[in-house]
């Protein structure tokens, strides 16, 4: 068995955290005996390109009962866990190929690594296989029966290819199930981000002013919860209605040029570039703090910030780098790269497990109708939101009530009025 890892002797720590989330994981523990029965992805080959974390492992171990050839490799050089790596390779027999801190060219050794699997299925976060594939291995488009995304930045680029009609593999959209975003989106990436600047940083966020850049699903989360912890919360955003929603939402919502100025704490969560760009720099205060949770670390104008910058300390705190800007001192947190799962461990396993179970799902989704598919994207089907949302509830222990036989009638008719 092929991998790269840091080390193996991490494993036993490693196999005891992948334990630990699949304690907070019962909808894919679920599917896994389902496939473990049923074998739906028997004799295919799977790349995965997702962060390396607890609850991937237990994703990839599903796909692997499911009857799937699975290679592993990060979709994000800081984001591996590397005991859950070393875990994988010695307890599971999953070939992984990620070490945390890997550079660039370490990290496109891995992806090509996960292509040259000649895989059948791919899993992306970001989209980093499904382009390499379209780039540099255009004969592995013909054999890949599917495809399916984690997020939303990966989701954007693949609608993109599809109106360029640059996309020749069908792809589902995970990241757009509601199972997913509303949930994993909102209070996962709410949670870990706060989670992360805090370990980064340990700083009280009672009273500090705590800007969001984004009110999409990742910036509600995020602004949700450091209103939880004590801050006074600020939203920048491009799009009037988000902006009126978190208006009614009881944010301060202004643009980045005043913020800046006011600013202890600031979270990019957009999917976009240069959101914080160097005029931003000029008008911090000293000792503002600045990071990121988008996917790409091109939220912050990093290069910028190093340009200008008349020092620079590195690693002042684990993860925390002092910049001197017109002798104001900015501290960037993981080199603006996604703090959540840089500094902490990604999103807790309760909500990754809605997230993972829809992946494997897709997987089989995508397996059974492959005979019908085409080169776009495609929505979650909604039995597959059904069930997942249905499994959840009940491992939560809340019924709900069933519409009764006049209600359905009723909410179908247009006669009955006032
Ligand atoms: N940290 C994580 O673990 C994690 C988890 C899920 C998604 N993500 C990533 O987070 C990013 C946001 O995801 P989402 O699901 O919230 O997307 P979304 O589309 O729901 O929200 C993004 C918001 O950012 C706004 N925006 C765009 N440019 C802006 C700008 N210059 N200034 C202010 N606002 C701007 C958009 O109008 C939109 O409302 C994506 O890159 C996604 O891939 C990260």
């Amino acid at each position: 068995m092929n991998y790269d890892i840091k080390d193996i002797n991490l494993a036993e720590v490693g196999k005891k955290r992948i334990a630990w989330a699949d304690n907070d994981m019962p909808v894919l523990a679920q599917v896994r005996r389902k496939f473990e029965q049923e074998k739906p992805l028997q004799g295919l080959k799977l790349s995965a390109c997702l962060h390396v974390t607890a609850e991937t492992a237990n994703l990839v171990r599903t796909l692997k009962a499911g009857g799937a050839d699975v290679v592993l490799c990060a979709s994000n050089p800081l984001s591996t866990q590397d005991d859950v790596a070393a875990s994988l390779v010695r307890d599971y027999e999953i070939s992984v190929f990620a070490i945390k801190g890997e550079d660039r060219e370490t990290f496109f050794k891995h992806v090509k690594a996960a292509v040259e699997h000649s895989p059948n299925i791919t899993m992306d976060d970001g989209a980093d296989l499904i382009s390499t594939i379209h780039k540099d291995y255009v004969d592995l488009t013909k054999q890949v029966i599917g495809s399916m995304e984690e997020t939303t930045t990966g989701v954007i680029r693949l609608r993109a290819m599809a109106k360029d009609s640059a996309l020749k593999i069908p792809v589902v959209a995970v990241n757009d199930a509601k199972t997913k975003n509303l949930f994993d989106n909102r209070y996962g990436t709410g949670q870990s981000t706060l989670d992360g600047i805090i370990r980064a940083t340990d700083i009280l966020l009672a009273g500090k002013t705590v800007l969001a850049a984004g009110y999409g699903w990742c910036g509600r989360g995020f602004a949700l919860r450091a209103r939880g912890l004590g801050a006074n919360v600020i939203v920048t955003e491009v799009d009037a209605i988000k902006a009126l929603e978190a208006a009614m939402d009881g944010f301060r919502v202004m643009t980045m040029d005043e913020a800046a100025k006011i600013g202890d704490l600031f979270c990019t969560l957009t999917g976009d570039i240069h959101v914080i760009d160097k005029r931003h720099f000029e008008l911090m205060k000293d000792g503002a703090i600045v990071c990121n949770s988008g996917h790409f670390d091109v939220e912050i104008n990093v290069k910028a910030l190093q340009e200008m910058a008349s020092d620079v300390k590195k690693n002042v705190r684990n993860f925390v780098d002092e910049y001197v800007v017109n002798g104001k001192r900015i501290f960037l947190l993981a080199e603006g790269r996604l703090i959540n799962l840089s500094a902490a461990e990604g999103h807790p396993a309760s909500v990754m497990d809605m997230s993972f179970a829809t992946q494997a799902l897709a997987a089989e989704w995508v397996v059974k109708n492959k005979a019908g598919l085409k080169p776009q994207v495609y929505d979650i089907a909604e039995e597959i939101e059904i069930y997942v949302s249905t499994l959840k509830l009940k491992s939560m222990g809340i019924a709900i009530d069933e519409l009764t036989a006049e209600q359905q009638k009723y909410l179908q008719s247009w006669q009955e009025g006032t």
